[in-house]
């Protein structure tokens, strides 16, 4: 049978069984397995997430949460994907492709002309989906991460409808 696949959107209370709480761990849990600390969110996931403008997808999989994206849009000109996670074993599926362009989708809602992004230029998988959904390199900040790991500025720019 084919695996059910859903990308729903984090909100307080709102989720049928009312399971913030269950999905926030299960997404703290992938992020300190999938992140070291110097770039991982595991411990400030709450207080990113009671930020005005600040949403997060999350992909389930046969009930399971299986990856997530976080963005934000501190104003109207400009929105910023701040995170995005899969699985290791559920990895080259797809699911990394969906959530970023439910995120994008979402950014494109709020009217803003530009996407944003940092990612450490070692992370070669993340680089190549960014790339291939459109976002350009725009800069190389130094020492973002920590002393001696760098980041990629990457940008998507909307067309104006
Ligand atoms: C980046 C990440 C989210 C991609 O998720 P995924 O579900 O494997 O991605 P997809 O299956 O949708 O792959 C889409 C594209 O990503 C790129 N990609 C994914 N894995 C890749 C790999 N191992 N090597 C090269 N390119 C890769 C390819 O361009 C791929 O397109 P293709 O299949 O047509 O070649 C996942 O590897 C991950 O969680 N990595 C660890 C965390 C991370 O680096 N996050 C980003 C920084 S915040």
């Amino acid at each position: 049978m084919a695996a059910k696949v859903e990308i729903l959107e984090l909100k307080r209370n709102s989720h049928p069984n009312n399971n913030w709480d269950k999905i926030l761990n299960e997404v703290v849990k992938m992020e300190k397995k999938l992140f070291p600390k110097h770039e991982s969110l595991a411990r400030s996931f709450e207080e990113e997430l009671r930020k005005k403008n600040t949403g997060l997808l999350y992909l389930e999989l046969d009930g399971e949460v299986a990856g997530y994206v976080m963005y934000t849009w501190p104003s109207s000109l400009c929105a910023s994907i701040t995170k995005l996670a899969v699985k290791e074993s559920c990895q080259r599926q797809g699911h990394g492709g969906s959530l970023l362009r439910a995120a994008i989708q979402k950014c494109r809602e709020r009217k803003v002309q530009r996407v944003s992004l940092h990612v450490d230029p070692l992370r070669a998988p993340a680089v190549h989906l960014y790339k291939k959904l459109g976002f350009q390199v725009d800069a190389l900040i130094r020492g973002y991460y920590s002393s001696d790991r760098d980041a990629y500025r990457m940008f998507l720019d909307f067309d104006a409808d």
